[in-house]
């Protein structure tokens, strides 16, 4: 008996790629029936601590969380007075610690002053990193190593010492600022890229670890934003290379909401969050013909 073989394959792929679309469809409509209709959290009155604070996207965080009625504190290594002007006009209380983030004794002691003033810190927001300009191969050890530090000690530190309070307290929301290299491996920056992957990793864990303390009145909220317009550096780079760049503004005002709804976990565009995750499970070989011919990563390296 005759046995058409592509028949029976072209079937199995449209039953294959309608089951796809039907999931992909499904998926869509619960996320959106989920923040839709789940509780939202009210921050008027709550009490936010952000690190690095003064600069770049913490700074908007700061702006748009003062815009909603919550207090803000900046933890941040330099001089916060630019985004404390800018928090004047909003009828909260408002407060500058210049620490160093990475160093577990200046959290703690920064903890100590906070108590005395406020009763408890509602959310926590993991902002403060450093982004390399170099491969790690033209970085010293101590540049490497303070980039570990920022970009990942800090984000266990900072957790480990608010999250004991909100433990006690049954309540609290820890956000922290990955980005899309915390799931893309980018090959020019890989501290950089390693420290992401850690931190994505850190608040997925988090989270199931709550989950399974059953502290369900604790959020966390894992952020992964592609490129923002925050430094002029950034900027001159992009410019040259024509990526899709988004402003630190666009991006707070998507952590607030991703805040207010409980989002866990949030990439900046949202469907890059799809395209990354459908692009780390193809085959590798198929995975280098899109990074050579899409991505041009290459274009990154300086000339
Ligand atoms: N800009 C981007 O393209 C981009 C993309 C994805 C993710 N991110 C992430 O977003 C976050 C904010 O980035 P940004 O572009 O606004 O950076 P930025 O350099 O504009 O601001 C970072 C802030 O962190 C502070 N800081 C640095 N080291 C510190 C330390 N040891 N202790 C306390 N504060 C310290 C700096 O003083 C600064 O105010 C970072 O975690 C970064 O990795 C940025």
């Amino acid at each position: 008996m005759y046995f058409n073989y592509y028949s029976v394959i072209s079937k199995i792929l449209f039953r294959a790629e309608l089951s796809i679309i039907g999931t992909v469809i499904i998926v869509g409509f619960y996320l959106i029936f989920k923040v839709k209709y789940s509780k939202k959290k009210i921050l008027c009155g709550k009490t936010a601590l952000v690190t690095g604070g003064s600069n770049g996207l913490g700074q908007q965080i700061c702006i748009k969380l003062a815009q909603q009625g919550c207090n803000v504190i900046i933890a941040d290594i330099s001089s916060a007075s630019k985004t404390m002007l800018k928090l004047q006009p909003y009828k909260i209380k408002s407060r500058e610690y210049k620490i160093d983030v990475s160093n577990y004794e200046e959290i703690l002691k920064m903890r100590e002053i906070l108590s005395d003033e406020f009763e408890f810190i509602d959310i926590l927001v993991n902002n403060a990193g450093l982004i390399p300009y170099k491969t790690i191969f033209e970085q010293t050890s101590d540049e490497i190593e303070t980039l570990t530090k920022v970009n990942l000690n800090s984000v266990i530190f900072m957790t480990k010492c608010f999250i004991e309070k909100m433990i006690e307290n049954g309540t609290g929301h820890i956000v922290t600022i990955s980005s899309t290299q915390g799931i893309y491996a980018f090959p020019y920056s890989l501290n950089y890229c390693a420290s992401k992957f850690a931190v994505t990793g850190f608040m997925l864990g988090l989270k199931e670890f709550l989950r399974r303390q059953q502290l369900k009145g604790i959020d966390t909220t894992c952020i992964l934003p592609n490129v923002m317009s925050t430094r002029k550096d950034i900027i001159d780079i992009v410019n040259e290379k024509r990526t899709l760049i988004f402003s630190a503004d666009k991006c707070a005002e998507t952590i607030i909401k991703a805040i207010i709804n409980r989002q866990s976990f949030v990439t900046i565009p949202m469907y890059y969050g799809l395209i990354i995750s459908v692009f780390n499970i193809l085959p590798f070989s198929i995975q280098h013909f899109i990074r050579d011919f899409i991505m041009r990563e290459d274009l990154f390296l300086k000339k």
